[in-house]
Protein backbone atom coordinates (compact mmCIF):
# COMPACT_ATOMS: atom_id res chain seq x y z
CA UNK A 1 0.00 0.00 0.00
CA UNK A 2 1.60 3.18 -1.35
CA UNK A 3 1.26 6.09 1.44
CA UNK A 4 -1.31 8.75 -0.31
CA UNK A 5 0.96 11.64 0.50
CA UNK A 6 3.97 9.45 -1.57
CA UNK A 7 1.33 9.32 -4.28
CA UNK A 8 -0.09 13.25 -4.43
CA UNK A 9 3.90 13.62 -3.96
CA UNK A 10 4.43 12.23 -7.34
CA UNK A 11 1.73 14.54 -8.79
CA UNK A 12 2.92 17.75 -7.68
CA UNK A 13 6.67 16.49 -8.50
CA UNK A 14 5.65 16.15 -11.89
CA UNK A 15 3.78 19.98 -11.20
CA UNK A 16 7.04 21.15 -10.39
CA UNK A 17 9.11 19.36 -13.22
CA UNK A 18 6.97 21.15 -15.49
CA UNK A 19 7.69 24.53 -14.63
CA UNK A 20 11.81 23.45 -14.90
CA UNK A 21 12.00 23.21 -11.02
CA UNK A 22 13.56 20.27 -8.81
CA UNK A 23 10.62 17.17 -8.27
CA UNK A 24 11.58 17.33 -4.86
CA UNK A 25 9.71 20.33 -3.88
CA UNK A 26 6.59 18.29 -4.21
CA UNK A 27 6.88 16.60 -1.02
CA UNK A 28 3.33 16.59 0.24
CA UNK A 29 2.27 15.96 3.90
CA UNK A 30 -0.65 15.90 5.86
CA UNK A 31 -1.91 19.38 7.05
CA UNK A 32 -0.83 21.01 9.66
CA UNK A 33 -4.46 22.36 9.89
CA UNK A 34 -7.56 19.71 9.40
CA UNK A 35 -9.70 22.01 9.40
CA UNK A 36 -8.40 23.92 6.19
CA UNK A 37 -6.93 21.07 4.03
CA UNK A 38 -6.07 17.46 4.18
CA UNK A 39 -2.49 17.90 2.41
CA UNK A 40 -0.27 20.41 1.93
CA UNK A 41 2.91 21.23 -0.10
CA UNK A 42 5.18 23.80 1.35
CA UNK A 43 7.89 23.41 -1.16
CA UNK A 44 7.32 26.61 -3.40
CA UNK A 45 9.09 28.42 -0.93
CA UNK A 46 11.76 26.56 -1.05
CA UNK A 47 11.76 26.49 -4.82
CA UNK A 48 11.45 30.06 -5.09
CA UNK A 49 14.35 30.98 -2.66
CA UNK A 50 16.53 28.80 -4.91
CA UNK A 51 14.76 30.44 -8.66
CA UNK A 52 14.82 34.02 -6.39
CA UNK A 53 11.72 34.84 -7.43
CA UNK A 54 8.06 35.33 -5.86
CA UNK A 55 6.74 32.21 -3.64
CA UNK A 56 3.17 32.77 -4.33
CA UNK A 57 3.57 33.40 -8.09
CA UNK A 58 5.51 29.50 -7.99
CA UNK A 59 2.37 28.54 -5.86
CA UNK A 60 0.17 30.21 -8.15
CA UNK A 61 1.94 27.74 -11.36
CA UNK A 62 1.84 25.00 -9.29
CA UNK A 63 -1.59 25.04 -8.16
CA UNK A 64 -2.81 26.00 -11.60
CA UNK A 65 -1.59 22.53 -13.14
CA UNK A 66 -2.71 20.71 -10.33
CA UNK A 67 -5.98 22.54 -10.70
CA UNK A 68 -6.36 20.40 -14.35
CA UNK A 69 -6.17 16.79 -11.99
CA UNK A 70 -10.09 15.86 -11.17
CA UNK A 71 -8.43 14.00 -8.00
CA UNK A 72 -8.51 17.59 -5.94
CA UNK A 73 -11.90 18.82 -4.84
CA UNK A 74 -9.67 22.03 -3.79
CA UNK A 75 -6.20 23.73 -4.74
CA UNK A 76 -5.56 26.74 -2.20
CA UNK A 77 -2.81 28.42 -1.87
CA UNK A 78 -2.27 29.96 1.80
CA UNK A 79 -0.20 32.37 3.63
CA UNK A 80 3.26 33.11 1.88
CA UNK A 81 2.50 29.79 -0.77
CA UNK A 82 1.66 26.89 0.94
CA UNK A 83 -0.44 25.01 -1.27
CA UNK A 84 -3.45 23.23 0.34
CA UNK A 85 -4.55 20.25 -1.15
CA UNK A 86 -8.45 18.45 -0.39
CA UNK A 87 -9.04 15.75 -2.36
CA UNK A 88 -12.38 14.55 -4.09
CA UNK A 89 -14.91 11.94 -2.18
CA UNK A 90 -14.92 9.72 -4.99
CA UNK A 91 -10.89 9.65 -4.89
CA UNK A 92 -11.25 8.90 -0.86
CA UNK A 93 -13.64 6.33 -1.40
CA UNK A 94 -11.46 4.86 -4.31
CA UNK A 95 -8.61 4.15 -2.44
CA UNK A 96 -9.89 3.51 0.96
CA UNK A 97 -11.53 0.12 -0.43
CA UNK A 98 -7.95 -1.43 -0.63
CA UNK A 99 -5.88 -0.09 2.67
CA UNK A 100 -6.60 -3.10 4.79
CA UNK A 101 -6.49 -5.42 2.11
CA UNK A 102 -2.95 -5.27 1.05
CA UNK A 103 -0.38 -7.21 2.62
CA UNK A 104 3.20 -5.34 3.29
CA UNK A 105 5.59 -6.09 0.59
CA UNK A 106 9.22 -7.33 1.74
CA UNK A 107 11.65 -4.06 1.60
CA UNK A 108 14.16 -6.41 1.15
CA UNK A 109 15.86 -4.91 5.05
CA UNK A 110 16.62 -6.87 7.94
CA UNK A 111 16.69 -6.67 11.43
CA UNK A 112 17.62 -7.96 14.48
CA UNK A 113 15.46 -6.48 17.47
CA UNK A 114 17.14 -7.33 20.88
CA UNK A 115 14.72 -7.18 23.60
CA UNK A 116 13.65 -8.21 27.12
CA UNK A 117 16.62 -9.18 28.40
CA UNK A 118 15.83 -11.17 31.58
CA UNK A 119 18.33 -12.32 33.84
CA UNK A 120 18.64 -15.76 34.37
CA UNK A 121 17.68 -16.88 37.60
CA UNK A 122 16.64 -13.53 38.45
CA UNK A 123 12.98 -12.75 38.71
CA UNK A 124 11.99 -10.11 35.90
CA UNK A 125 11.06 -6.41 36.92
CA UNK A 126 9.48 -3.95 35.15
CA UNK A 127 12.00 -2.85 32.99
CA UNK A 128 11.98 -6.02 31.38
CA UNK A 129 8.74 -5.23 31.21
CA UNK A 130 9.20 -2.08 29.27
CA UNK A 131 11.93 -3.65 27.13
CA UNK A 132 8.93 -6.67 26.17
CA UNK A 133 6.39 -4.59 25.66
CA UNK A 134 8.07 -1.81 23.33
CA UNK A 135 10.05 -4.50 22.09
CA UNK A 136 7.16 -6.63 20.85
CA UNK A 137 5.27 -3.93 19.40
CA UNK A 138 8.26 -2.49 17.40
CA UNK A 139 8.87 -5.94 15.81
CA UNK A 140 5.27 -6.42 14.85
CA UNK A 141 5.36 -3.26 13.69
CA UNK A 142 9.09 -3.77 11.24
CA UNK A 143 7.86 -7.09 9.86
CA UNK A 144 3.95 -5.11 8.98
CA UNK A 145 6.22 -2.95 7.53
CA UNK A 146 8.26 -5.12 5.18
CA UNK A 147 11.17 -6.03 7.08
CA UNK A 148 12.79 -9.22 8.21
CA UNK A 149 13.16 -9.53 11.61
CA UNK A 150 14.55 -12.05 13.56
CA UNK A 151 14.29 -11.30 17.64
CA UNK A 152 16.35 -12.09 20.42
CA UNK A 153 15.82 -12.20 24.29
CA UNK A 154 19.75 -11.88 24.77
CA UNK A 155 19.50 -13.12 28.37
CA UNK A 156 21.70 -12.40 31.01
CA UNK A 157 23.11 -15.65 32.12
CA UNK A 158 27.13 -14.94 32.27
CA UNK A 159 27.67 -12.88 35.24
CA UNK A 160 28.14 -12.65 38.80
CA UNK A 161 25.09 -14.20 39.72
CA UNK A 162 25.55 -17.00 38.19
CA UNK A 163 29.12 -17.63 39.98
CA UNK A 164 26.26 -16.35 42.91
CA UNK A 165 24.34 -19.14 42.73
CA UNK A 166 26.62 -21.63 42.10
CA UNK A 167 28.83 -20.67 45.57
CA UNK A 168 25.78 -21.15 47.35
CA UNK A 169 24.51 -24.45 45.84
CA UNK A 170 27.91 -25.78 46.75
CA UNK A 171 27.45 -24.20 50.55
CA UNK A 172 24.20 -26.02 50.76
CA UNK A 173 25.81 -29.20 49.60
CA UNK A 174 22.50 -30.03 47.21
CA UNK A 175 24.15 -31.28 44.68
CA UNK A 176 27.84 -32.62 45.54
CA UNK A 177 28.71 -34.51 42.43
CA UNK A 178 29.00 -30.97 40.24
CA UNK A 179 31.02 -29.87 42.67
CA UNK A 180 33.52 -33.10 42.51
CA UNK A 181 36.51 -32.26 40.72
CA UNK A 182 37.16 -35.94 40.07
CA UNK A 183 34.07 -37.00 38.79
CA UNK A 184 34.14 -37.24 35.19
CA UNK A 185 30.27 -37.34 33.90
CA UNK A 186 27.65 -37.60 32.27
CA UNK A 187 26.05 -35.22 34.92
CA UNK A 188 22.00 -36.14 35.52
CA UNK A 189 19.71 -35.00 33.05
CA UNK A 190 17.19 -33.79 35.71
CA UNK A 191 17.67 -30.13 37.30
CA UNK A 192 18.65 -30.62 41.61
CA UNK A 193 17.05 -27.30 41.19
CA UNK A 194 13.52 -25.94 40.86
CA UNK A 195 12.53 -22.17 39.39
CA UNK A 196 10.94 -22.01 42.90
CA UNK A 197 14.23 -22.88 44.63
CA UNK A 198 16.33 -20.40 42.35
CA UNK A 199 13.91 -17.30 43.57
CA UNK A 200 14.77 -18.51 46.81
CA UNK A 201 18.58 -19.57 46.40
CA UNK A 202 19.47 -16.57 44.59
CA UNK A 203 18.61 -13.59 47.13
CA UNK A 204 20.30 -15.52 49.75
CA UNK A 205 23.66 -15.99 47.49
CA UNK A 206 23.22 -12.69 46.59
CA UNK A 207 22.62 -11.49 50.39
CA UNK A 208 25.86 -13.48 51.87
CA UNK A 209 27.74 -12.13 48.67
CA UNK A 210 26.97 -8.20 50.71
CA UNK A 211 27.73 -9.75 54.08
CA UNK A 212 30.61 -11.88 53.70
CA UNK A 213 33.72 -10.41 51.27
CA UNK A 214 34.49 -13.94 51.36
CA UNK A 215 31.95 -15.36 49.58
CA UNK A 216 31.67 -12.54 47.58
CA UNK A 217 35.64 -13.93 46.57
CA UNK A 218 34.07 -17.37 45.80
CA UNK A 219 31.25 -16.41 43.67
CA UNK A 220 33.92 -14.72 41.46
CA UNK A 221 36.08 -17.63 41.60
CA UNK A 222 32.55 -19.70 40.35
CA UNK A 223 32.10 -16.91 37.96
CA UNK A 224 35.59 -17.53 36.73
CA UNK A 225 35.66 -21.32 36.47
CA UNK A 226 32.56 -21.43 35.47
CA UNK A 227 33.43 -19.09 32.09
CA UNK A 228 36.72 -20.97 31.72
CA UNK A 229 34.59 -24.39 31.38
CA UNK A 230 34.80 -26.29 34.39
CA UNK A 231 32.52 -29.24 33.53
CA UNK A 232 30.44 -29.48 36.87
CA UNK A 233 29.61 -25.93 36.77
CA UNK A 234 28.53 -25.40 32.79
CA UNK A 235 26.37 -28.39 33.51
CA UNK A 236 24.97 -26.78 36.72
CA UNK A 237 24.54 -23.41 34.06
CA UNK A 238 22.61 -25.73 31.85
CA UNK A 239 20.09 -26.60 34.58
CA UNK A 240 19.89 -22.82 35.53
CA UNK A 241 19.28 -21.88 31.89
CA UNK A 242 16.60 -24.50 31.15
CA UNK A 243 14.83 -23.93 34.30
CA UNK A 244 14.87 -20.29 34.11
CA UNK A 245 13.99 -20.62 30.07
CA UNK A 246 10.77 -22.24 31.52
CA UNK A 247 9.54 -19.84 34.00
CA UNK A 248 10.16 -16.62 31.64
CA UNK A 249 8.59 -18.10 28.32
CA UNK A 250 5.61 -18.66 30.54
CA UNK A 251 5.75 -15.63 31.80
CA UNK A 252 6.29 -13.84 28.29
CA UNK A 253 4.09 -15.94 26.56
CA UNK A 254 1.10 -14.75 29.40
CA UNK A 255 1.76 -11.18 27.73
CA UNK A 256 1.78 -12.88 24.25
CA UNK A 257 5.57 -11.82 23.62
CA UNK A 258 7.55 -14.30 21.31
CA UNK A 259 11.43 -14.53 20.37
CA UNK A 260 12.95 -16.01 17.31
CA UNK A 261 16.09 -16.58 19.33
CA UNK A 262 16.92 -17.53 22.78
CA UNK A 263 20.41 -16.92 22.76
CA UNK A 264 22.07 -14.65 25.85
CA UNK A 265 25.24 -13.71 26.77
CA UNK A 266 27.09 -17.04 27.45
CA UNK A 267 26.13 -18.27 23.52
CA UNK A 268 28.74 -16.01 22.53
CA UNK A 269 31.55 -16.56 25.21
CA UNK A 270 33.15 -19.05 22.32
CA UNK A 271 33.45 -16.23 19.94
CA UNK A 272 35.30 -13.96 22.92
CA UNK A 273 38.89 -15.57 22.45
CA UNK A 274 39.20 -14.72 18.54
CA UNK A 275 37.82 -11.46 19.63
CA UNK A 276 39.85 -10.16 21.99
CA UNK A 277 43.22 -11.49 19.57
CA UNK A 278 41.85 -9.58 16.46
CA UNK A 279 41.15 -6.30 18.84
CA UNK A 280 45.09 -6.60 20.12
CA UNK A 281 46.19 -7.91 16.67
CA UNK A 282 44.80 -4.58 15.30
CA UNK A 283 46.01 -2.42 18.15
CA UNK A 284 42.47 -1.24 19.51
CA UNK A 285 42.50 -2.83 22.38
CA UNK A 286 45.22 -2.32 25.17
CA UNK A 287 46.61 -2.94 28.51
CA UNK A 288 45.55 -0.70 31.43
CA UNK A 289 46.18 -1.17 34.97
CA UNK A 290 46.23 -4.92 34.60
CA UNK A 291 42.43 -4.60 32.39
CA UNK A 292 42.22 -4.76 28.50
CA UNK A 293 40.68 -1.99 27.64
CA UNK A 294 39.00 0.20 24.27
CA UNK A 295 39.59 3.26 24.14
CA UNK A 296 35.97 5.14 22.38
CA UNK A 297 36.53 8.78 23.27
CA UNK A 298 36.26 11.18 20.08
CA UNK A 299 37.76 14.24 19.08
CA UNK A 300 34.00 16.78 19.45
CA UNK A 301 33.05 14.19 22.42
CA UNK A 302 30.66 17.08 24.59
CA UNK A 303 31.02 14.73 27.63
CA UNK A 304 33.77 12.16 29.26
CA UNK A 305 33.51 8.62 27.34
CA UNK A 306 35.33 6.10 29.66
CA UNK A 307 36.86 3.52 27.41
CA UNK A 308 35.50 0.03 26.94
CA UNK A 309 36.82 -2.61 29.74
CA UNK A 310 37.24 -5.86 27.74
CA UNK A 311 38.57 -7.88 30.28
CA UNK A 312 38.76 -6.82 33.64
CA UNK A 313 41.94 -7.49 36.26
CA UNK A 314 40.45 -10.81 37.21
CA UNK A 315 40.07 -12.08 33.65
CA UNK A 316 36.35 -11.89 33.76
CA UNK A 317 35.19 -10.92 30.73
CA UNK A 318 31.78 -7.60 30.75
CA UNK A 319 28.98 -7.11 29.63
CA UNK A 320 30.18 -4.88 27.02
CA UNK A 321 32.73 -8.04 25.94
CA UNK A 322 29.62 -10.23 25.61
CA UNK A 323 28.13 -7.13 23.58
CA UNK A 324 30.73 -6.87 20.80
CA UNK A 325 30.62 -10.83 20.61
CA UNK A 326 27.10 -10.50 19.90
CA UNK A 327 27.36 -8.18 16.85
CA UNK A 328 30.25 -10.29 15.21
CA UNK A 329 27.55 -13.49 15.93
CA UNK A 330 24.58 -11.66 14.53
CA UNK A 331 26.47 -10.42 11.88
CA UNK A 332 27.87 -14.17 10.97
CA UNK A 333 24.37 -15.33 11.31
CA UNK A 334 22.07 -12.61 9.91
CA UNK A 335 24.12 -9.69 8.34
CA UNK A 336 21.33 -7.59 9.01
CA UNK A 337 20.73 -4.08 8.27
CA UNK A 338 20.33 -2.91 11.53
CA UNK A 339 20.42 -4.49 15.20
CA UNK A 340 18.43 -2.30 17.52
CA UNK A 341 18.44 -2.17 21.36
CA UNK A 342 15.36 -1.80 23.12
CA UNK A 343 16.85 -1.17 26.68
CA UNK A 344 16.70 1.19 29.60
CA UNK A 345 17.85 4.47 28.67
CA UNK A 346 20.33 4.62 31.77
CA UNK A 347 22.52 2.05 29.58
CA UNK A 348 23.02 4.43 26.99
CA UNK A 349 26.37 4.89 27.39
CA UNK A 350 27.43 1.55 27.34
CA UNK A 351 25.79 0.82 24.16
CA UNK A 352 27.29 4.24 22.65
CA UNK A 353 30.68 2.57 24.45
CA UNK A 354 29.75 -1.01 22.09
CA UNK A 355 28.98 0.59 19.11
CA UNK A 356 32.23 2.92 18.81
CA UNK A 357 33.93 -0.01 19.44
CA UNK A 358 32.25 -2.29 17.10
CA UNK A 359 33.00 0.45 14.68
CA UNK A 360 36.54 1.32 15.31
CA UNK A 361 37.17 -3.09 15.22
CA UNK A 362 35.16 -3.38 11.87
CA UNK A 363 32.62 -6.18 13.22
CA UNK A 364 28.94 -4.65 12.78
CA UNK A 365 28.92 -5.19 8.60
CA UNK A 366 26.79 -3.37 6.97
CA UNK A 367 24.39 -3.28 10.46
CA UNK A 368 23.50 0.21 11.52
CA UNK A 369 23.69 0.11 15.73
CA UNK A 370 21.07 1.85 17.02
CA UNK A 371 20.11 1.85 20.95
CA UNK A 372 16.27 2.52 21.43
CA UNK A 373 15.74 3.34 25.41
CA UNK A 374 13.17 3.76 27.13
CA UNK A 375 12.31 5.58 30.66
CA UNK A 376 11.34 4.39 34.17
CA UNK A 377 7.90 3.26 35.00
CA UNK A 378 7.23 5.05 37.94
CA UNK A 379 4.96 4.93 41.10
CA UNK A 380 3.21 7.22 42.35
CA UNK A 381 6.67 8.60 44.77
CA UNK A 382 7.98 9.34 41.18
CA UNK A 383 10.28 6.51 41.74
CA UNK A 384 10.72 3.08 39.89
CA UNK A 385 7.95 1.31 40.53
CA UNK A 386 7.86 -1.29 43.52
CA UNK A 387 5.23 -3.74 45.32
CA UNK A 388 3.66 -2.51 48.28
CA UNK A 389 6.40 -4.12 50.21
CA UNK A 390 9.39 -2.37 48.55
CA UNK A 391 10.55 -5.13 46.40
CA UNK A 392 10.67 -5.51 42.66
CA UNK A 393 7.45 -6.30 41.09
CA UNK A 394 7.80 -9.35 39.46
CA UNK A 395 5.90 -9.35 35.77
CA UNK A 396 3.72 -12.53 36.91
CA UNK A 397 2.42 -10.71 39.82
CA UNK A 398 1.70 -7.43 37.65
CA UNK A 399 -0.36 -9.26 34.98
CA UNK A 400 -2.33 -11.17 38.20
CA UNK A 401 -3.17 -7.51 39.69
CA UNK A 402 -4.22 -6.03 36.06
CA UNK A 403 -6.37 -8.91 35.56
CA UNK A 404 -8.06 -8.66 38.76
CA UNK A 405 -8.41 -5.03 38.38
CA UNK A 406 -9.95 -5.72 35.19
CA UNK A 407 -12.28 -8.27 36.45
CA UNK A 408 -13.67 -5.60 38.50
CA UNK A 409 -13.90 -3.07 35.77
CA UNK A 410 -16.11 -5.82 34.03
CA UNK A 411 -18.30 -6.51 36.67
CA UNK A 412 -19.07 -3.03 37.34
CA UNK A 413 -19.59 -2.22 33.78
CA UNK A 414 -22.20 -5.28 33.80
CA UNK A 415 -20.29 -6.83 30.80
CA UNK A 416 -20.02 -10.54 30.98
CA UNK A 417 -22.10 -11.05 33.83
CA UNK A 418 -24.21 -14.44 31.85
CA UNK A 419 -20.93 -15.07 29.92
CA UNK A 420 -19.34 -18.87 31.22
CA UNK A 421 -16.53 -18.11 33.57
CA UNK A 422 -14.10 -19.41 31.41
CA UNK A 423 -14.77 -16.80 28.56
CA UNK A 424 -14.95 -14.25 31.19
CA UNK A 425 -11.79 -15.00 32.72
CA UNK A 426 -10.09 -14.71 29.44
CA UNK A 427 -11.89 -11.49 28.65
CA UNK A 428 -10.90 -10.06 32.17
CA UNK A 429 -6.97 -11.49 30.84
CA UNK A 430 -6.82 -9.52 27.66
CA UNK A 431 -8.34 -6.70 28.66
CA UNK A 432 -5.87 -6.42 31.63
CA UNK A 433 -3.02 -6.71 29.51
CA UNK A 434 -4.46 -4.17 26.63
CA UNK A 435 -4.58 -2.06 30.12
CA UNK A 436 -0.85 -2.61 31.04
CA UNK A 437 0.65 -2.56 27.34
CA UNK A 438 -1.51 0.60 26.13
CA UNK A 439 -0.77 2.57 28.95
CA UNK A 440 3.63 1.78 28.31
CA UNK A 441 2.95 2.47 24.62
CA UNK A 442 1.06 5.20 24.27
CA UNK A 443 4.30 7.62 26.39
CA UNK A 444 6.69 8.14 23.90
CA UNK A 445 9.21 5.48 25.03
CA UNK A 446 11.77 7.77 26.83
CA UNK A 447 9.28 9.42 28.45
CA UNK A 448 9.03 7.77 32.40
CA UNK A 449 5.05 7.37 33.31
CA UNK A 450 3.56 6.65 36.26
CA UNK A 451 1.65 3.49 36.99
CA UNK A 452 -2.18 3.63 37.23
CA UNK A 453 -3.67 1.13 37.10
CA UNK A 454 -7.23 2.81 37.82
CA UNK A 455 -6.47 4.99 35.14
CA UNK A 456 -5.32 2.30 32.66
CA UNK A 457 -7.84 -0.02 32.98
CA UNK A 458 -11.10 2.66 32.47
CA UNK A 459 -13.33 1.67 29.30
CA UNK A 460 -13.04 5.71 28.95
CA UNK A 461 -10.65 7.97 27.71
CA UNK A 462 -7.03 6.69 26.17
CA UNK A 463 -6.89 3.46 27.33
CA UNK A 464 -6.20 -0.35 25.95
CA UNK A 465 -9.91 -1.46 27.12
CA UNK A 466 -11.33 1.47 25.28
CA UNK A 467 -10.07 0.56 22.19
CA UNK A 468 -10.59 -2.89 22.89
CA UNK A 469 -14.31 -1.62 23.32
CA UNK A 470 -14.43 0.04 20.17
CA UNK A 471 -13.12 -2.40 18.31
CA UNK A 472 -15.87 -5.29 19.92
CA UNK A 473 -18.47 -3.09 19.46
CA UNK A 474 -18.06 -2.84 15.93
CA UNK A 475 -17.69 -6.58 15.80
CA UNK A 476 -21.00 -6.39 17.18
CA UNK A 477 -22.58 -4.48 14.45
CA UNK A 478 -21.39 -6.60 11.48
CA UNK A 479 -22.31 -10.12 13.66
CA UNK A 480 -25.86 -8.44 13.85
CA UNK A 481 -25.68 -7.10 10.07
CA UNK A 482 -24.62 -10.98 9.26
CA UNK A 483 -27.53 -12.83 11.34
CA UNK A 484 -29.98 -10.20 9.21
CA UNK A 485 -28.55 -10.91 6.39
CA UNK A 486 -26.86 -8.04 5.71
CA UNK A 487 -24.24 -7.11 2.93
CA UNK A 488 -21.31 -4.81 3.08
CA UNK A 489 -20.36 -3.04 -0.14
CA UNK A 490 -17.24 -0.30 -0.85
CA UNK A 491 -17.71 2.71 1.76
CA UNK A 492 -19.27 5.72 0.56
CA UNK A 493 -18.76 9.50 1.70
CA UNK A 494 -22.03 11.18 2.08
CA UNK A 495 -21.06 12.86 5.27
CA UNK A 496 -18.00 15.07 7.29
CA UNK A 497 -17.90 12.15 9.92
CA UNK A 498 -17.27 9.76 6.97
CA UNK A 499 -14.72 11.61 4.91
CA UNK A 500 -12.81 12.33 8.41
CA UNK A 501 -13.09 8.39 9.09
CA UNK A 502 -11.68 7.37 5.56
CA UNK A 503 -9.35 10.23 5.34
CA UNK A 504 -7.78 9.20 8.52
CA UNK A 505 -8.02 5.33 7.58
CA UNK A 506 -6.29 6.24 4.31
CA UNK A 507 -3.06 7.93 6.47
CA UNK A 508 -2.70 4.31 8.12
CA UNK A 509 0.39 4.07 6.19
CA UNK A 510 2.24 7.42 6.82
CA UNK A 511 1.53 6.28 11.04
CA UNK A 512 3.53 2.95 10.30
CA UNK A 513 6.30 4.90 8.96
CA UNK A 514 6.36 7.69 11.00
CA UNK A 515 6.19 4.80 14.07
CA UNK A 516 9.23 2.75 12.30
CA UNK A 517 11.33 6.07 11.87
CA UNK A 518 10.84 7.32 15.10
CA UNK A 519 10.71 3.52 16.86
CA UNK A 520 7.49 4.88 18.07
CA UNK A 521 4.91 2.74 18.74
CA UNK A 522 3.11 5.56 20.56
CA UNK A 523 2.29 7.24 17.23
CA UNK A 524 -0.13 3.90 16.50
CA UNK A 525 -1.35 4.56 20.12
CA UNK A 526 -2.61 8.10 19.27
CA UNK A 527 -4.09 6.70 15.37
CA UNK A 528 -5.74 4.22 17.06
CA UNK A 529 -7.39 6.34 19.87
CA UNK A 530 -8.08 8.63 17.25
CA UNK A 531 -9.79 6.33 14.56
CA UNK A 532 -12.17 5.14 17.29
CA UNK A 533 -13.39 8.62 18.34
CA UNK A 534 -13.69 9.01 14.29
CA UNK A 535 -16.01 5.59 14.12
CA UNK A 536 -17.72 7.07 17.15
CA UNK A 537 -18.90 10.20 15.69
CA UNK A 538 -19.62 8.38 12.45
CA UNK A 539 -22.06 6.00 14.60
CA UNK A 540 -23.31 8.56 16.50
CA UNK A 541 -24.84 10.41 13.64
CA UNK A 542 -25.91 7.44 11.11
CA UNK A 543 -28.32 4.71 10.70
CA UNK A 544 -26.25 1.35 10.30
CA UNK A 545 -28.43 -1.33 10.76
CA UNK A 546 -31.32 0.91 10.60
CA UNK A 547 -31.08 2.39 7.61
CA UNK A 548 -33.66 1.39 5.29
CA UNK A 549 -31.74 2.03 1.98
CA UNK A 550 -29.83 -1.34 1.13
CA UNK A 551 -27.45 0.71 -1.27
CA UNK A 552 -26.54 3.10 1.59
CA UNK A 553 -26.60 0.23 4.65
CA UNK A 554 -24.01 -1.62 2.39
CA UNK A 555 -21.59 1.45 2.32
CA UNK A 556 -21.74 2.22 5.77
CA UNK A 557 -21.48 -1.66 6.28
CA UNK A 558 -18.33 -1.59 4.61
CA UNK A 559 -16.69 1.27 6.18
CA UNK A 560 -17.54 -0.41 9.57
CA UNK A 561 -15.79 -3.65 8.61
CA UNK A 562 -12.88 -1.56 6.97
CA UNK A 563 -12.53 0.69 10.29
CA UNK A 564 -12.50 -2.52 12.33
CA UNK A 565 -9.72 -4.56 10.00
CA UNK A 566 -7.86 -1.45 10.25
CA UNK A 567 -8.12 -1.16 14.17
CA UNK A 568 -7.51 -4.66 14.81
CA UNK A 569 -4.16 -4.53 12.98
CA UNK A 570 -3.11 -1.59 14.68
CA UNK A 571 -4.10 -3.05 17.71
CA UNK A 572 -2.19 -6.21 16.87
CA UNK A 573 1.04 -3.95 16.25
CA UNK A 574 0.72 -3.05 19.93
CA UNK A 575 0.66 -6.68 21.24
CA UNK A 576 -3.27 -6.13 21.98
CA UNK A 577 -5.91 -8.91 21.50
CA UNK A 578 -9.65 -8.13 20.82
CA UNK A 579 -12.37 -10.30 22.71
CA UNK A 580 -14.87 -11.74 20.76
CA UNK A 581 -17.50 -10.06 22.90
CA UNK A 582 -17.68 -8.02 25.54
N1 LIG B 1 20.31 -8.31 30.80
C1 LIG B 1 20.38 -6.88 30.67
C2 LIG B 1 19.72 -6.21 31.87
O1 LIG B 1 18.94 -6.83 32.59
C3 LIG B 1 19.72 -6.36 29.41
C4 LIG B 1 20.29 -6.89 28.12
C5 LIG B 1 20.06 -5.97 26.98
N2 LIG B 1 20.65 -6.37 25.73
C6 LIG B 1 21.92 -6.26 25.43
N3 LIG B 1 22.33 -6.70 24.26
N4 LIG B 1 22.79 -5.74 26.25
O2 LIG B 1 19.98 -5.05 32.12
Amino acid sequence: MTALTAELGAIVAAAFEAEGLAGTFGRVQLSDRPDLAQFQCNGALAAAKQAKTNPRAVAEKIAARLKTQPMFAKVEIAGPGFINLVLTDAALEGRAAKIASAPASPNGKSAVIDFGGANVAKPMHVGHLRSSVIGDSLQRLFRANGWTVTSDVHLGDWGLQMGQLISEIGHRGIAPIYFDENYRGPYPKDSPITMEDLEEIYPAASAACKAEPARLEEARRATAELQAGRPGYRALWEHFFEVSKVGLEREWGSLGVHFDLWKGEASVDRLIPALIAMLKDKHIAEESEGALIVRVAEPGDKKEMPPLILVKSDGAVNYATTDLATILDRVAEQDPDLILYVVDQRQHLHFEQVFRAARKAGIAGKAMLEHAGFGTMNGTDGKPFKTRAGGVMKLYDLIAMTTAEADKRLHEAGIGADYPAEERADIARKVGIAALKFADLSNFRLTDYVFDLERFTRFEGKTGPYLQYAAVRIQSILRKAGDEGFVAADPLIRSDEERALVLHLLVLPEKLAAAEDNRAPNILCEYAFELAQKFSRFYAEHHILSESDAGVRAARLGLCALTLAVLIKVLDILGIEVPERM
